[in-house]
């Protein structure tokens, strides 16, 4: 069967708006399904009402709703209680949970944390912060000239000393798709917990914590599908209770006297204050939205474009593909010979095309490769083989005008 692109492109009403616009920089923020828009709308416009509080009709069904979304994203990623997930701002909040309440406390001089060279700055800064301020380690495991994670340094890097491996499940520059359950099972050896990075894979690929062993899994709702300023962090359930609230407030507590204070178990005890419950019924509606599809249908449709847009690409000459792994998702990062990378997007802009260009928050990585900045294209389930020639065209524009 054919991917119904048409139709799902037409789900999403930015196209309608924008019928010019090709966009390709679903890796920084996908776009919004009508399903998701309306639920946020139809929430303030028909159901305005705080979750946790009130006993009239209209908080308990907010928070008979907000309290759902956890199920509906336990089935999204396999886990199988709905307390294990909590509702954050977003991948980079999740992480620095991660860090300054479990980790942190855990940390003494001379123990080691343990990431990747393609990290994200979101799962980089938080565990160097940290490192800092217990007087730990951070070991980084290098990526090869193709943009893979130099896995046969695991075993050396990993000991007893290491306390956390924070690793992300498809890099947001190089479009890796790296091997976690092989990582996860060599840190479990050690009895080391594993955070993954799912900003770039949940909703996109399946997951399963609970195949994976996953102890924490960060995410984002904005990038797959749903509204910016939610996320999630997912934690199992043994490591639950070690987790220590992060911000103090109502909402997270049990009892409260003015010496102490008991908290709620996980997940409430990291949701104080009045959560964005629009948003998370928005991530409800993008989760709903996700489960409709065929993900493997999907994955195809995106990979065929990513590789058709790589074959053209390197046919125009003067081109380097940043990372060129294997096993790799639909993320393409590249340089023009002698064109600046922002001079390449500025060029793609004029033409409505929707590029990135930078060091895309991985500023080690991309020096660790030689690379002061690449383009960066990234398809979604809306974009068309059209989208890739239109791109191809104005990138030989591109080089044209420079030339
Ligand atoms: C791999 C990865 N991790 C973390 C983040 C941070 O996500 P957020 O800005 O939604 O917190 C991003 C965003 O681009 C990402 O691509």
């Amino acid at each position: 069967m054919t991917f119904p692109v048409h139709a799902i492109k037409s789900n999403f009403p930015i196209f309608t708006h924008r019928p010019e616009l090709v966009y390709l920089d679903n890796a920084a923020t996908s776009q919004k399904p009508l399903s998701v828009i309306q639920t946020i709308t139809d929430f303030y416009t028909k159901e305005n009402a705080n979750v946790h509080r009130g006993l009239y009709e209209l908080s308990s069904r907010a928070t008979k709703r907000y309290e759902e979304v956890r199920k509906k994203v336990i089935s999204l990623i396999g886990a199988s209680n709905q307390n294990t997930v909590a509702f954050t701002k977003g991948t980079t909040e999740s992480i620095n949970i991660v860090a300054y309440s479990f980790l942190k406390k855990k940390l003494k001089a001379g123990d080691k944390v343990v990431i990747s060279a393609m990290e994200h700055h979101a799962n980089l800064i938080p565990w160097q912060q940290v490192c800092k301020e217990s007087g730990a380690l951070l070991e980084i495991i290098p990526v090869n000239e193709v943009g893979e994670l130099r896995l046969e340094l695991l075993d050396s890097l990993l000991d007893k000393r290491v306390k956390l491996l924070a690793i992300t499940h498809i890099s947001n520059v190089l479009g890796t798709i790296n091997p976690i359950e092989e990582i996860v099972f060599k840190a479990h050896k050690l009895k080391i917990p594993v955070l993954i990075d799912g900003a770039q894979s949940v909703g996109h690929y399946p997951i399963d914590v609970k195949k994976l062993d996953i102890d924490f899994l960060a995410f984002s709702a904005h990038k797959m599908f749903g509204p910016l300023g939610t996320g999630v962090l997912y934690c199992k359930e043994a490591l639950a209770p070690h987790v220590d609230p992060h911000t103090y407030g109502g909402g997270s507590i049990k009892n409260v006297e003015f010496e102490e204070t008991e908290f709620l178990d996980y997940p409430h005890k990291l949701e104080a204050g009045t959560p964005n419950i629009p948003g998370v019924l928005g991530l409800g509606a993008a989760v709903d939205y996700i489960q409709q599809l065929d993900i493997h249908e999907a994955i195809h449709h995106t990979k065929n474009l990513t590789i058709s847009f790589k074959d053209k690409l390197k046919s125009l000459g003067g081109i380097t593909l940043v990372g060129q792994a294997q096993n790799f998702g639909s993320i393409v990062s590249f340089q023009v010979k002698n064109i600046h990378p922002h001079d390449v997007s500025g060029f793609l802009a004029h033409a409505n095309i929707a590029v990135r260009a930078g060091h895309h928050c991985a500023q080690p990585l991309l020096e660790s490769m030689g690379v002061p900045a690449t383009v960066r294209i990234s398809f979604s389930i809306y974009n068309t083989m059209d989208d890739v020639d239109k791109t191809i065209d104005a990138i030989l524009g591109v080089k044209k005008f420079w030339s």
